[in-house]
Protein backbone atom coordinates (compact mmCIF):
# COMPACT_ATOMS: atom_id res chain seq x y z
CA UNK A 1 0.00 0.00 0.00
CA UNK A 2 1.21 3.56 -0.31
CA UNK A 3 1.10 5.72 2.96
CA UNK A 4 -2.80 6.19 4.60
CA UNK A 5 -2.03 9.87 3.73
CA UNK A 6 -2.18 9.18 -0.37
CA UNK A 7 -5.74 7.28 0.35
CA UNK A 8 -7.01 10.11 2.75
CA UNK A 9 -6.32 12.64 0.28
CA UNK A 10 -8.05 10.78 -2.68
CA UNK A 11 -11.22 10.27 -0.84
CA UNK A 12 -10.62 14.34 0.43
CA UNK A 13 -10.91 14.85 -3.46
CA UNK A 14 -13.53 12.98 -4.45
CA UNK A 15 -15.70 14.72 -1.69
CA UNK A 16 -14.89 18.13 -3.65
CA UNK A 17 -16.19 16.23 -6.83
CA UNK A 18 -19.70 14.40 -5.63
CA UNK A 19 -22.13 16.62 -4.20
CA UNK A 20 -24.08 14.47 -1.49
CA UNK A 21 -25.30 11.08 -0.12
CA UNK A 22 -22.79 8.24 0.68
CA UNK A 23 -20.46 6.32 -2.24
CA UNK A 24 -20.63 2.80 -1.87
CA UNK A 25 -17.41 1.11 -2.63
CA UNK A 26 -17.66 -2.87 -2.57
CA UNK A 27 -14.23 -4.70 -3.14
CA UNK A 28 -14.20 -7.77 -4.96
CA UNK A 29 -14.61 -11.11 -3.80
CA UNK A 30 -12.42 -14.78 -4.69
CA UNK A 31 -14.04 -16.14 -7.97
CA UNK A 32 -14.07 -20.11 -7.96
CA UNK A 33 -12.89 -21.82 -10.67
CA UNK A 34 -14.53 -25.08 -9.92
CA UNK A 35 -15.12 -25.69 -6.91
CA UNK A 36 -14.96 -22.59 -3.66
CA UNK A 37 -12.15 -23.48 -2.60
CA UNK A 38 -10.43 -23.56 -5.68
CA UNK A 39 -10.36 -19.91 -6.57
CA UNK A 40 -8.74 -17.42 -9.58
CA UNK A 41 -5.80 -15.43 -8.44
CA UNK A 42 -7.46 -12.83 -6.41
CA UNK A 43 -8.33 -9.07 -8.45
CA UNK A 44 -9.13 -6.42 -6.17
CA UNK A 45 -11.72 -4.14 -7.78
CA UNK A 46 -9.56 -0.99 -9.08
CA UNK A 47 -11.54 1.74 -7.67
CA UNK A 48 -11.28 0.46 -3.95
CA UNK A 49 -7.65 -0.50 -4.46
CA UNK A 50 -7.13 3.45 -5.19
CA UNK A 51 -9.56 4.99 -2.74
CA UNK A 52 -8.69 2.15 0.15
CA UNK A 53 -5.87 0.30 -1.65
CA UNK A 54 -6.34 -3.00 0.81
CA UNK A 55 -5.75 -5.78 -1.67
CA UNK A 56 -7.83 -8.62 0.06
CA UNK A 57 -11.39 -9.91 -0.52
CA UNK A 58 -14.48 -9.34 1.83
CA UNK A 59 -14.16 -5.79 2.18
CA UNK A 60 -16.67 -2.64 1.30
CA UNK A 61 -15.70 1.01 2.11
CA UNK A 62 -18.45 4.08 2.15
CA UNK A 63 -17.25 7.44 1.46
CA UNK A 64 -20.31 9.63 3.39
CA UNK A 65 -20.12 12.84 1.51
CA UNK A 66 -22.49 14.57 3.62
CA UNK A 67 -20.93 13.64 6.89
CA UNK A 68 -17.55 13.99 6.34
CA UNK A 69 -16.34 10.60 6.90
CA UNK A 70 -15.40 7.20 5.78
CA UNK A 71 -16.40 3.81 6.54
CA UNK A 72 -14.54 0.05 5.88
CA UNK A 73 -15.86 -3.05 6.61
CA UNK A 74 -14.29 -6.12 6.97
CA UNK A 75 -14.29 -9.39 9.27
CA UNK A 76 -11.23 -9.93 11.39
CA UNK A 77 -9.96 -13.87 10.42
CA UNK A 78 -11.05 -16.25 12.89
CA UNK A 79 -8.98 -19.03 14.37
CA UNK A 80 -9.81 -21.44 11.56
CA UNK A 81 -8.45 -19.10 9.00
CA UNK A 82 -5.87 -18.66 11.03
CA UNK A 83 -5.00 -22.16 11.27
CA UNK A 84 -4.83 -21.96 6.45
CA UNK A 85 -3.63 -18.67 6.14
CA UNK A 86 -1.91 -17.49 8.83
CA UNK A 87 -2.28 -14.74 10.92
CA UNK A 88 -3.82 -11.65 9.23
CA UNK A 89 -3.87 -7.44 10.37
CA UNK A 90 -7.39 -7.04 11.69
CA UNK A 91 -9.66 -4.55 10.36
CA UNK A 92 -8.79 -1.95 12.93
CA UNK A 93 -4.58 -2.60 11.35
CA UNK A 94 -6.11 -2.31 8.27
CA UNK A 95 -8.51 0.75 8.38
CA UNK A 96 -5.41 2.72 10.39
CA UNK A 97 -3.01 1.56 7.33
CA UNK A 98 -5.68 3.73 4.89
CA UNK A 99 -6.75 6.38 7.42
CA UNK A 100 -10.16 5.28 7.99
CA UNK A 101 -10.82 5.10 11.78
CA UNK A 102 -14.36 3.73 11.60
CA UNK A 103 -14.40 0.42 11.07
CA UNK A 104 -17.43 -2.02 11.12
CA UNK A 105 -18.02 -6.12 11.24
CA UNK A 106 -18.63 -6.84 7.16
CA UNK A 107 -22.11 -7.04 7.83
CA UNK A 108 -23.29 -3.96 9.13
CA UNK A 109 -22.46 -2.20 6.03
CA UNK A 110 -26.37 -3.91 5.02
CA UNK A 111 -27.91 -2.11 7.85
CA UNK A 112 -26.17 1.44 7.07
CA UNK A 113 -26.90 1.34 3.59
CA UNK A 114 -30.62 0.39 3.96
CA UNK A 115 -30.78 3.06 6.24
CA UNK A 116 -29.39 5.72 4.07
CA UNK A 117 -31.73 4.23 1.15
CA UNK A 118 -34.98 4.46 3.49
CA UNK A 119 -33.67 8.10 4.31
CA UNK A 120 -33.66 9.06 0.44
CA UNK A 121 -29.98 10.09 0.67
CA UNK A 122 -28.42 9.55 -3.03
CA UNK A 123 -26.03 5.99 -3.20
CA UNK A 124 -23.58 6.54 -5.39
CA UNK A 125 -22.27 3.53 -7.01
CA UNK A 126 -19.95 2.26 -10.36
CA UNK A 127 -21.05 -0.06 -12.58
CA UNK A 128 -20.41 -3.70 -11.59
CA UNK A 129 -18.63 -5.93 -13.77
CA UNK A 130 -19.19 -9.48 -11.03
CA UNK A 131 -22.19 -10.91 -11.12
CA UNK A 132 -22.04 -11.41 -6.85
CA UNK A 133 -21.36 -7.71 -6.77
CA UNK A 134 -24.71 -6.97 -8.76
CA UNK A 135 -26.09 -9.22 -6.20
CA UNK A 136 -24.37 -7.57 -2.98
CA UNK A 137 -26.06 -3.91 -4.62
CA UNK A 138 -29.35 -5.51 -4.67
CA UNK A 139 -29.14 -6.58 -0.99
CA UNK A 140 -27.85 -3.24 0.04
CA UNK A 141 -29.96 -0.52 -1.93
CA UNK A 142 -32.86 -2.61 -2.87
CA UNK A 143 -32.83 -1.86 -6.62
CA UNK A 144 -33.75 -5.39 -8.55
CA UNK A 145 -30.91 -6.73 -9.61
CA UNK A 146 -31.85 -6.84 -13.37
CA UNK A 147 -32.07 -2.76 -12.27
CA UNK A 148 -28.69 -2.09 -10.99
CA UNK A 149 -26.90 -1.40 -14.45
CA UNK A 150 -29.32 1.73 -15.10
CA UNK A 151 -28.70 3.03 -11.94
CA UNK A 152 -25.07 4.03 -11.72
CA UNK A 153 -23.92 7.06 -10.74
CA UNK A 154 -22.92 9.05 -14.00
CA UNK A 155 -21.51 11.67 -11.28
CA UNK A 156 -19.41 9.52 -9.55
CA UNK A 157 -18.23 7.68 -12.60
CA UNK A 158 -17.25 11.49 -13.76
CA UNK A 159 -15.68 12.24 -10.48
CA UNK A 160 -13.58 8.94 -10.45
CA UNK A 161 -12.54 9.37 -14.04
CA UNK A 162 -11.10 12.43 -12.91
CA UNK A 163 -9.08 11.56 -10.02
CA UNK A 164 -7.69 8.46 -11.06
CA UNK A 165 -6.73 9.98 -15.08
CA UNK A 166 -4.35 11.80 -13.71
CA UNK A 167 -1.22 9.76 -12.37
CA UNK A 168 0.53 10.99 -8.87
CA UNK A 169 4.36 10.59 -8.88
CA UNK A 170 4.10 7.38 -6.59
CA UNK A 171 1.95 5.90 -9.23
CA UNK A 172 3.97 6.74 -11.76
CA UNK A 173 6.80 5.01 -10.49
CA UNK A 174 4.64 1.62 -10.43
CA UNK A 175 4.36 1.86 -13.46
CA UNK A 176 7.64 2.35 -14.41
CA UNK A 177 8.37 -0.79 -12.25
CA UNK A 178 5.90 -2.76 -14.06
CA UNK A 179 7.72 -1.81 -17.37
CA UNK A 180 11.21 -2.59 -16.59
CA UNK A 181 9.75 -6.37 -15.61
CA UNK A 182 7.78 -6.53 -19.05
CA UNK A 183 11.55 -5.22 -20.68
CA UNK A 184 12.64 -7.91 -19.47
CA UNK A 185 9.78 -10.23 -20.38
CA UNK A 186 10.17 -8.61 -24.24
CA UNK A 187 14.14 -9.32 -24.19
CA UNK A 188 13.37 -12.78 -23.12
CA UNK A 189 11.05 -13.28 -25.87
CA UNK A 190 12.84 -12.08 -28.79
CA UNK A 191 15.76 -13.92 -27.84
CA UNK A 192 13.78 -17.02 -27.38
CA UNK A 193 12.01 -16.58 -30.72
CA UNK A 194 13.87 -19.21 -32.56
CA UNK A 195 12.55 -21.90 -35.41
CA UNK A 196 11.48 -24.91 -33.38
CA UNK A 197 10.84 -23.08 -30.40
CA UNK A 198 6.40 -23.15 -29.60
CA UNK A 199 4.57 -20.17 -28.56
CA UNK A 200 3.71 -21.79 -25.17
CA UNK A 201 7.50 -22.27 -23.96
CA UNK A 202 8.19 -18.33 -24.57
CA UNK A 203 4.95 -17.62 -23.31
CA UNK A 204 5.06 -19.85 -20.20
CA UNK A 205 8.81 -18.16 -19.98
CA UNK A 206 7.81 -14.42 -19.83
CA UNK A 207 4.73 -15.30 -17.55
CA UNK A 208 7.29 -17.20 -15.43
CA UNK A 209 9.48 -13.83 -15.48
CA UNK A 210 6.85 -11.93 -14.25
CA UNK A 211 5.63 -14.22 -11.44
CA UNK A 212 9.31 -14.18 -10.10
CA UNK A 213 8.88 -10.67 -9.56
CA UNK A 214 5.89 -11.78 -7.55
CA UNK A 215 2.51 -11.00 -9.26
CA UNK A 216 0.94 -11.96 -12.31
CA UNK A 217 0.87 -10.85 -16.40
CA UNK A 218 -1.64 -7.21 -16.32
CA UNK A 219 -3.98 -9.45 -19.01
CA UNK A 220 -3.54 -12.52 -20.35
CA UNK A 221 -0.29 -12.89 -22.43
CA UNK A 222 -0.54 -12.31 -26.14
CA UNK A 223 2.11 -14.00 -28.00
CA UNK A 224 1.63 -15.51 -32.00
CA UNK A 225 2.88 -15.88 -35.42
CA UNK A 226 -0.74 -14.74 -36.54
CA UNK A 227 -0.54 -11.53 -35.50
CA UNK A 228 -3.12 -10.76 -37.78
CA UNK A 229 -5.57 -11.87 -35.28
CA UNK A 230 -5.27 -9.21 -32.95
CA UNK A 231 -5.74 -10.57 -29.44
CA UNK A 232 -4.27 -14.13 -29.96
CA UNK A 233 -3.84 -16.01 -27.20
CA UNK A 234 -3.12 -19.43 -28.59
CA UNK A 235 -0.08 -20.47 -28.16
CA UNK A 236 0.14 -23.75 -29.86
CA UNK A 237 2.35 -23.38 -32.93
CA UNK A 238 5.87 -24.04 -33.90
CA UNK A 239 7.87 -21.04 -34.65
CA UNK A 240 9.22 -20.98 -38.00
CA UNK A 241 11.25 -19.03 -40.40
CA UNK A 242 9.83 -16.26 -42.32
CA UNK A 243 6.97 -15.08 -39.47
CA UNK A 244 6.94 -12.68 -37.25
CA UNK A 245 5.77 -12.95 -33.74
CA UNK A 246 3.86 -10.66 -32.25
CA UNK A 247 4.33 -10.26 -28.26
CA UNK A 248 1.77 -8.31 -26.16
CA UNK A 249 2.36 -8.81 -22.52
CA UNK A 250 2.94 -6.53 -19.39
CA UNK A 251 3.33 -7.25 -15.57
CA UNK A 252 1.68 -6.18 -12.92
CA UNK A 253 3.06 -4.48 -9.71
CA UNK A 254 2.43 -5.63 -5.95
CA UNK A 255 0.52 -2.31 -5.82
CA UNK A 256 -1.68 -3.50 -8.84
CA UNK A 257 -0.19 -0.77 -11.62
CA UNK A 258 0.06 -2.09 -14.76
CA UNK A 259 2.59 -2.17 -18.41
CA UNK A 260 1.43 -3.03 -21.69
CA UNK A 261 3.98 -3.43 -24.22
CA UNK A 262 4.60 -5.06 -27.74
CA UNK A 263 6.97 -5.80 -29.87
CA UNK A 264 6.98 -7.98 -32.94
CA UNK A 265 10.39 -9.78 -33.95
CA UNK A 266 11.24 -12.00 -37.14
CA UNK A 267 11.32 -15.62 -36.00
CA UNK A 268 15.09 -16.41 -36.36
CA UNK A 269 16.47 -13.07 -35.59
CA UNK A 270 17.16 -11.54 -38.88
CA UNK A 271 14.01 -9.25 -40.34
CA UNK A 272 13.28 -10.25 -44.51
CA UNK A 273 12.91 -7.27 -47.12
CA UNK A 274 9.46 -7.55 -46.96
CA UNK A 275 9.79 -7.59 -42.92
CA UNK A 276 11.31 -4.69 -42.51
CA UNK A 277 9.29 -2.45 -45.28
CA UNK A 278 6.11 -2.98 -43.17
CA UNK A 279 8.30 -2.75 -40.10
CA UNK A 280 9.62 0.33 -40.49
CA UNK A 281 6.07 2.11 -41.43
CA UNK A 282 4.14 0.85 -38.01
CA UNK A 283 7.66 1.97 -36.01
CA UNK A 284 7.70 5.41 -38.03
CA UNK A 285 4.08 5.88 -37.09
CA UNK A 286 4.68 4.68 -33.45
CA UNK A 287 7.78 7.75 -33.21
CA UNK A 288 5.42 10.05 -35.14
CA UNK A 289 2.47 9.66 -32.98
CA UNK A 290 4.81 9.91 -29.53
CA UNK A 291 6.11 13.27 -30.86
CA UNK A 292 2.72 14.74 -31.42
CA UNK A 293 2.09 13.45 -27.72
CA UNK A 294 1.39 16.76 -25.29
CA UNK A 295 -0.95 18.10 -23.10
CA UNK A 296 -4.35 19.76 -25.06
CA UNK A 297 -3.96 17.61 -28.37
CA UNK A 298 -6.73 15.57 -28.65
CA UNK A 299 -5.68 11.80 -29.34
CA UNK A 300 -8.12 10.97 -32.12
CA UNK A 301 -5.76 13.64 -33.99
CA UNK A 302 -2.80 11.44 -33.01
CA UNK A 303 -4.53 8.24 -34.35
CA UNK A 304 -5.44 9.97 -37.52
CA UNK A 305 -1.83 10.75 -38.19
CA UNK A 306 -0.47 7.27 -36.74
CA UNK A 307 -2.83 6.16 -39.68
CA UNK A 308 -1.61 8.69 -42.35
CA UNK A 309 2.29 7.73 -41.71
CA UNK A 310 0.76 4.04 -42.47
CA UNK A 311 -1.49 4.62 -45.10
CA UNK A 312 1.77 7.14 -46.68
CA UNK A 313 4.15 4.12 -46.32
CA UNK A 314 1.23 1.15 -47.75
CA UNK A 315 0.91 3.67 -50.29
CA UNK A 316 5.22 3.45 -51.20
CA UNK A 317 4.70 0.01 -51.04
CA UNK A 318 1.89 -0.19 -53.71
CA UNK A 319 -0.57 -1.35 -51.66
CA UNK A 320 -2.58 1.62 -51.26
CA UNK A 321 -2.79 4.35 -53.61
CA UNK A 322 -4.78 7.73 -54.44
CA UNK A 323 -4.52 10.72 -51.90
CA UNK A 324 -3.84 9.51 -48.28
CA UNK A 325 -5.54 12.04 -46.27
CA UNK A 326 -8.49 11.23 -48.23
CA UNK A 327 -8.02 7.57 -47.78
CA UNK A 328 -7.90 7.98 -43.72
CA UNK A 329 -10.31 10.25 -43.66
CA UNK A 330 -12.51 7.81 -45.26
CA UNK A 331 -11.33 5.07 -43.57
CA UNK A 332 -9.64 2.97 -46.38
CA UNK A 333 -6.57 2.61 -44.26
CA UNK A 334 -8.25 0.28 -41.35
CA UNK A 335 -8.46 -2.48 -43.60
CA UNK A 336 -4.83 -2.50 -42.17
CA UNK A 337 -4.79 -0.86 -38.71
CA UNK A 338 -8.16 -1.97 -37.84
CA UNK A 339 -7.93 -0.51 -34.34
CA UNK A 340 -6.95 2.34 -31.90
CA UNK A 341 -3.93 3.83 -31.43
CA UNK A 342 -4.27 3.23 -27.70
CA UNK A 343 -5.81 3.55 -24.54
CA UNK A 344 -5.28 5.09 -20.67
CA UNK A 345 -3.20 3.04 -18.15
CA UNK A 346 -3.23 2.43 -14.57
CA UNK A 347 -4.34 0.13 -12.01
CA UNK A 348 -6.51 -1.45 -14.49
CA UNK A 349 -4.15 -2.55 -17.90
CA UNK A 350 -7.56 -0.91 -20.40
CA UNK A 351 -7.36 1.89 -17.05
CA UNK A 352 -10.90 2.33 -16.23
CA UNK A 353 -12.87 0.25 -18.60
CA UNK A 354 -14.76 -1.16 -16.03
CA UNK A 355 -16.82 2.74 -15.65
CA UNK A 356 -17.58 2.47 -19.20
CA UNK A 357 -15.19 3.07 -22.10
CA UNK A 358 -16.98 6.56 -23.35
CA UNK A 359 -16.35 8.32 -20.03
CA UNK A 360 -12.65 7.43 -20.23
CA UNK A 361 -11.97 8.29 -23.49
CA UNK A 362 -14.54 10.58 -24.69
CA UNK A 363 -16.22 13.51 -23.65
CA UNK A 364 -18.54 16.64 -25.09
CA UNK A 365 -16.39 18.24 -27.28
CA UNK A 366 -14.87 14.47 -28.58
CA UNK A 367 -17.42 11.85 -29.15
CA UNK A 368 -16.80 8.55 -30.38
CA UNK A 369 -16.83 7.93 -34.57
CA UNK A 370 -18.69 4.39 -35.46
CA UNK A 371 -16.47 4.31 -38.29
CA UNK A 372 -14.80 1.10 -38.83
CA UNK A 373 -11.23 1.29 -37.72
CA UNK A 374 -11.53 4.89 -35.73
CA UNK A 375 -14.62 3.79 -33.44
CA UNK A 376 -12.21 1.23 -31.82
CA UNK A 377 -9.90 3.84 -30.72
CA UNK A 378 -10.55 3.73 -27.05
CA UNK A 379 -8.88 7.52 -25.65
CA UNK A 380 -10.11 10.12 -28.58
CA UNK A 381 -10.59 13.21 -25.88
CA UNK A 382 -7.40 16.00 -25.62
CA UNK A 383 -4.46 14.77 -23.12
CA UNK A 384 -3.74 16.14 -20.15
CA UNK A 385 -0.52 16.41 -18.22
CA UNK A 386 -0.51 13.48 -15.82
CA UNK A 387 -2.70 10.78 -18.39
CA UNK A 388 -0.52 7.60 -18.96
CA UNK A 389 -1.40 5.92 -22.02
CA UNK A 390 -0.27 3.62 -24.78
CA UNK A 391 0.71 4.00 -28.21
CA UNK A 392 0.26 0.97 -30.58
CA UNK A 393 0.18 1.33 -33.86
CA UNK A 394 -0.35 -1.99 -36.18
CA UNK A 395 -0.29 -3.24 -39.91
CA UNK A 396 -1.91 -6.06 -40.55
CA UNK A 397 -3.20 -8.49 -43.47
CA UNK A 398 -6.26 -10.10 -42.46
CA UNK A 399 -7.54 -12.94 -44.93
CA UNK A 400 -10.95 -12.95 -44.05
CA UNK A 401 -11.34 -9.05 -43.95
CA UNK A 402 -9.64 -8.63 -47.17
CA UNK A 403 -11.54 -11.12 -48.75
CA UNK A 404 -14.72 -9.13 -47.91
CA UNK A 405 -13.95 -5.69 -48.82
CA UNK A 406 -12.15 -6.96 -51.87
CA UNK A 407 -15.54 -8.66 -52.89
CA UNK A 408 -17.73 -5.70 -51.67
CA UNK A 409 -15.54 -3.59 -54.02
CA UNK A 410 -15.03 -1.48 -50.81
CA UNK A 411 -12.19 1.68 -51.40
CA UNK A 412 -10.94 0.42 -54.56
CA UNK A 413 -9.65 4.15 -55.02
CA UNK A 414 -7.21 3.55 -52.51
CA UNK A 415 -6.37 -0.28 -51.92
CA UNK A 416 -4.18 -2.38 -54.01
CA UNK A 417 -6.15 -5.58 -53.34
CA UNK A 418 -4.36 -7.75 -56.07
CA UNK A 419 -0.57 -6.46 -54.42
CA UNK A 420 -2.53 -6.91 -50.79
CA UNK A 421 -2.92 -11.02 -52.00
CA UNK A 422 0.57 -11.53 -52.09
CA UNK A 423 0.41 -10.18 -48.29
CA UNK A 424 -2.21 -12.81 -46.88
CA UNK A 425 0.41 -14.62 -45.55
CA UNK A 426 2.52 -12.25 -43.87
CA UNK A 427 0.59 -11.90 -40.48
CA UNK A 428 0.75 -8.67 -38.35
CA UNK A 429 2.89 -6.02 -36.80
CA UNK A 430 2.15 -3.78 -33.62
CA UNK A 431 4.72 -2.26 -31.45
CA UNK A 432 3.44 -0.87 -28.39
CA UNK A 433 5.07 2.09 -25.93
CA UNK A 434 3.50 3.27 -22.41
CA UNK A 435 3.62 6.90 -22.29
CA UNK A 436 3.33 9.38 -19.71
CA UNK A 437 2.07 12.63 -20.38
CA UNK A 438 4.26 15.76 -19.25
CA UNK A 439 3.90 19.57 -19.05
CA UNK A 440 6.39 19.89 -21.89
CA UNK A 441 4.87 16.74 -24.05
CA UNK A 442 5.53 12.98 -23.35
CA UNK A 443 7.78 10.76 -21.51
CA UNK A 444 8.44 7.11 -22.38
CA UNK A 445 8.18 5.07 -19.24
CA UNK A 446 10.46 2.49 -17.51
CA UNK A 447 13.60 1.10 -19.37
CA UNK A 448 13.17 0.92 -23.47
CA UNK A 449 12.45 -2.13 -24.55
CA UNK A 450 14.93 -2.68 -27.93
CA UNK A 451 12.00 -1.36 -31.10
CA UNK A 452 14.44 -0.51 -34.02
CA UNK A 453 15.11 -3.07 -36.17
CA UNK A 454 19.24 -2.98 -35.26
CA UNK A 455 18.24 -3.25 -31.62
CA UNK A 456 15.98 -6.08 -32.18
CA UNK A 457 18.91 -7.97 -34.32
CA UNK A 458 21.08 -7.13 -31.91
CA UNK A 459 19.02 -8.32 -29.24
CA UNK A 460 18.02 -11.70 -30.71
CA UNK A 461 21.83 -12.32 -31.74
CA UNK A 462 22.97 -12.25 -27.97
N1 LIG B 1 -2.41 -5.12 -24.82
C1 LIG B 1 -3.66 -5.72 -24.82
C2 LIG B 1 -4.78 -4.76 -24.96
O1 LIG B 1 -4.57 -3.57 -25.06
O2 LIG B 1 -5.92 -5.16 -24.97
Amino acid sequence: MFEARVYCERRKRLREEVKNGIVLLPGNEESPMNYSSNTYHFRQDSSFLYFFGIDQPGMAGIIDIDRNEDLLFGNDTDLESVIWMGPQPSVKELGLMTGTEKTYPYQDIEKIVNDAAKKGRKIHFLPPYRAENKIFLEKLTGINYSEINKKISEELIKAVVKLRSVKELWEIKEIEKAVDVAHEMHTTAMKMAMPGTYEKEIAGRIEGISLSHGTPVSFPVILTINGHILHNHYHGNMLREGRMMVTDAGHETSLRYASDITRSVPVGGKFSQRQKDIYEIVLHSLIQATELTRPGIPNRDIHLEAAAVIAAGLKDLGLMKGDVREAVNRGAHALFFPHGLGHMMGLDVHDMEGLGEDYVGYDNEIKRSDTFGLKGLRLGRRLKEGFVLTIEPGIYFIPPLIDKWRSEKKFTDFINYNKVETYKDFGGIRIEDDVLVTAEGRRLLGRPVPKTVREIEETMAK
